[in-house]
């Protein structure tokens, strides 16, 4: 089997390179990679071995520069005659970012840069599968406290909470609409956090919202709502197997199911075991974030409900002394919140039926692997870069 893999040096798609290079069904692995030169992009893929120690074979791997901002992508694949001989695509690549400044590139990154690589890849001789990594939070905002299926995405009526998940949307429509059914697979994680090994994880993103919400205390968030965490280890493990398994469906939750669901409240406990010194987790609902950010510039009215809060406001005056710190710090983890509240849990029968795959650990379980990781992030960089 010959692959063709993007998004190589990201969070997901490092492990998902490391992963298929050791399966020996895999010859060869072609990865699109942004690179300046050839040495460069040979450079970054090392990297990617490199973080866990493990073999990089360059007589394997293959690196294809590229970008999927560059509006000449197809015909340049098309003209790599190279390239002729793949037959799995995965598509990890993605604009993950939450942010509303980067919104232009995120739907050009993933929705147009993925068009690119369908008109390319519908003219592949010898395509079996287009595995595209989606995401369940596709599902958008207003499903609440529930069990998700797979059949109820992709909904063009869903509203969504950032443009992210909007264009992973219109990415699984814009599949359908190049690839005729029996050449895709849709592999849809749902919220992945962290390693469950005790290794450096290649990204620090969700992490950094448990960084965050550990450094905050006073959390405007319903603790209880039910999270779908897993570790990336995980997740790529599942997408891998998902690719050489008897497969039954088009589209899979990658995700913890109800089995192993957690919340905020459950992580939450387990962090303040090691980090005694801070003040117990609180949990405040929601409209008092607007408070906190009236406190943190000297706005907020003398009978605001925050005031019943003072070992907390006492606390962030210690370790926020410049009060704009903390206000940039809700802001980054404000789009977090409120996919903390929606109680989503991603049905994953599908999976554990098809696939020879255990049940995820519970996030609240496998974070103590985490610890060393969450001590070492610069929360305010992730508040600055969502
Ligand atoms: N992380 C999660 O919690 C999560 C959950 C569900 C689904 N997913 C899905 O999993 C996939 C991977 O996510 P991730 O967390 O691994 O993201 P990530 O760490 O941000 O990695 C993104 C990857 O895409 C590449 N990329 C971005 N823009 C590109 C461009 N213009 N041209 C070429 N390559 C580009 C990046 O390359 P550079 O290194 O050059 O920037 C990087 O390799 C995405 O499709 C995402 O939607 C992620």
């Amino acid at each position: 089997m010959n692959v063709f893999l993007t998004g190589s040096t990201g969070f997901v798609g490092g492990e998902l390179l490391v992963n298929l290079s050791k399966r020996l069904e895999v010859n060869k692995i072609y990865c699109f990679i942004r690179a300046s030169s050839e040495a460069d992009a040979v450079l970054r893929l090392q990297h990617v071995f490199n973080l866990h120690n493990d073999f990089f074979d360059s007589s394997k791997i293959i690196p294809v520069i590229g970008d999927l901002f560059d509006e000449n992508l197809s015909e340049s694949l098309l003209n790599n005659k190279s390239l002729n001989n793949i037959d799995v695509i995965i598509h990890s690549a993605a604009n993950t970012s939450f942010s509303r400044i980067y919104d232009d590139m995120v739907e050009k990154a993933n929705i147009s840069g993925l068009e690119k690589i369908l008109l390319w890849a519908k003219k592949l001789p010898n395509l079996i599968t287009f595995q595209y990594i989606g995401t369940a939070t596709i599902c958008g905002k207003d499903i609440k406290n529930r069990i998700v299926l797979e059949d109820e995405s992709p909904n063009i009526n869903a509203g969504h909470l950032v443009k992210y998940t909007y264009t992973k949307m219109q990415g699984e429509i814009l599949l359908r609409k190049h690839l005729p059914e029996n050449k895709i697979l849709i592999a849809r994680p749902s919220i992945i956090m962290g390693d469950s090994r005790p290794v450096m994880p290649r990204s620090p993103v969700i992490l950094w919202a448990a960084a965050a919400v550990n450094q905050l205390r006073l959390i405007p968030v319903h603790e209880h709502a039910l999270l779908d965490i897993i570790p990336v280890d995980y997740a790529a493990e599942a997408i891998v197997k998902l690719l050489f398994s008897k497969r039954n469906h088009k589209v899979y939750h990658i995700s913890s199911g109800p089995a192993a669901a957690t919340s905020t409240y459950k992580v939450c406990k387990f962090l303040e075991n090691y980090f005694p010194d801070a003040p117990p987790f609180n949990y405040v609902h929601k409209p008092l974030l607007n408070q906190i950010k009236n406190w943190t510039r000297n706005r907020l009215q003398p009978e605001s409900e925050l005031y019943n809060y003072p070992e907390y406001l006492d606390y962030w005056k210690k370790v926020f002394p410049d009060p704009g710190t903390l206000r940039i710090l809700f802001a980054g983890l404000e789009p977090y919140l409120e996919f903390m509240e929606l109680g989503q849990v991603f049905d994953n029968s599908r999976l554990l039926e098809d696939v020879d795959i255990k049940q995820s650990q519970p996030a609240d379980v496998y974070i103590k692997n985490c610890i060393h990781v969450i001590k070492k992030i610069d929360i305010m960089e992730g508040a600055f870069n969502p």
